[in-house]
């Protein structure tokens, strides 16, 4: 089964001891062979490995008759959730989009929510909301996240408010744990639709059950091509040798340049669309691997906007970092440079050129100027921006990260830090000067 996702590292590997390279691949393929028979740490959050076969037809249909409720029904779905429970949902959305309007027209808006504790955010959801024919999707595992929990709270009251609470009750779907926790017990109680997030899938490697899939269903994207897209990718990355191995190629040069002292990894794309898929990769790798003092540290950037910003420090600052550049053909219409003489621009030089082919060039340009800045560079290639593409390409992360997190010896499924974080603003939250005060301690 071909890759959908390609590796080239030929430009990240600079000065690395003969036979370093195939050491770090034969240790990648122990690491995959211990996940796939679930021997290594946090084996019992491995259930996404499963996901592309897991989600059989009924669990499709009743997707498929949800999103299509929701888009007669609603003008505009509000996505409420936080990290895992959000990123991957907004990364295949926006990564999706054709930027063709009038496919997407009749579609409902989707806006988030549920991502921060800012009133200021808030406010103008429930604003943009206001006299329009408004659903909510909330997705929560644990049923406990605060930033989650209280933004449901108030676009609840708003739905009651607007609509009545039988009409409210309808107008809720709630993405959480199959049996435990307050959002489970509140979908029984008020009988909204539910579906499960499944308990042997954290968050961050989330994206192919309904927590993805619902929202791309509901913006009319081909679930089932996405799922294709991954089950293809784990074909690929279960069946091929070592050094043809894509997946296994790219946690090996993570973890060489990681050994070798490079402490942050550069993500970038030369296409805005890929932003949040960005978004999603930082929390993938930072919660996965960042532990027990280990850990690369995932930045992202927006590429050429970037270039003029954090360029320079990537060219000639401290040698910390590495890139990956992910590339890939944007779908939508494509525009032509035409000159005009009279304004005097000097760019009659690019008559006639593609804007598709300048950014090709924008990013060939960087890849080398890098190169000879001696930055290591990492380019993953995928085939477009399709579904199909988004499949795999969230299939290949997900395994390239498992990988790299048994490479480093941590477990990346957990997330104490997290965890750590969430139970202080509890305790915080809960002690009464902060209940009274506007000004926390
Ligand atoms: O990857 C994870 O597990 C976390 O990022 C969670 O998704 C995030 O903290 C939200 O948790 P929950 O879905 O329980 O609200």
């Amino acid at each position: 089964m071909a890759n959908m996702v390609t590796v080239d590292n030929g430009r990240a590997l600079r000065g690395l001891r003969s036979g370093a390279m195939e050491e770090m691949l034969d240790r990648s393929a122990h690491e995959l062979y211990r996940l796939v028979h679930r021997t290594g740490p946090g084996a019992e959050f491995t259930g996404w490995l499963d996901l592309p076969d897991r989600i059989g037809p009924a669990l499709l249909r009743r997707i498929d008759e949800t999103a299509a409720s929701l888009r007669n029904r609603a003008d505009v779905v509000v996505l409420c959730g936080i990290g895992g429970s959000y990123l991957g949902a907004r990364a295949g959305l926006d990564f999706l989009e054709t930027g063709d309007d009038r496919a997407t027209s009749s579609r409902p808006a989707i806006l988030y929510a549920g991502n921060n504790l800012s009133p200021r955010s808030l406010r103008k959801t429930l604003e943009q909301v206001n006299d329009r024919e408004f659903s909510v999707i909330v997705v929560s595992k644990s049923g406990t996240t605060l930033e989650t929990m209280v933004t449901f709270h108030m676009l609840w009251t708003e739905l009651v408010h607007r609509f009545g609470e039988p009409a409210a009750r309808s107008r809720v779907i709630a993405i959480t744990d199959p049996a435990h926790g307050v959002l489970r017990t509140m979908a029984i109680d008020k009988g909204f639709v539910s579906f499960d997030l499944p308990q042997d899938v954290s968050g961050r490697y989330s994206v192919l059950t309904p927590t993805g899939l619902l929202p791309f269903a509901v913006r009319g994207f081909d679930v089932q091509a996405i799922l294709q897209g991954a089950a293809q990718q784990r074909a690929a990355a279960m069946e091929t040798q070592s050094q043809d191995n894509d997946t296994l190629v790219y946690a090996s040069t993570r973890r060489l340049l990681g050994r070798s002292g490079k402490a942050v990894e550069l993500f970038a794309a030369f296409e805005p669309s890929v932003h949040y898929l960005a978004e999603w990769w930082k929390q993938l790798f930072g919660e996965s691997e960042g532990k027990a003092g280990k850990g690369i540290f995932p930045a992202t950037a927006d590429y050429t906007t970037d270039l003029h910003a954090l360029g320079q420090f990537v060219q000639q600052g401290s040698p910390c970092l590495f890139e990956t550049v992910l590339r890939l053909r944007a779908a939508g219409a494509d525009m032509t440079f035409t000159s005009t003489p009279d304004l005097h621009d000097d760019l009659d030089y690019l008559n006639g050129a593609l804007l598709s082919s300048m950014n090709q060039a924008a990013e060939e340009s960087t890849v080398q100027a890098h190169g000879e800045g001696e930055i290591p560079v990492i380019q993953i290639s995928a085939v477009d921006t399709s579904e199909r593409s988004f499949g795999a390409i969230v299939f290949f992360f997900q395994l390239s990260c498992a990988i790299g997190g048994y490479l480093l010896g941590v477990d990346p499924f957990d997330q104490p830090g997290v965890e750590m974080y969430k139970r202080a603003l509890h305790a915080l939250l809960s002690t009464p000067a902060c209940q009274r005060s506007t000004d926390l301690p």
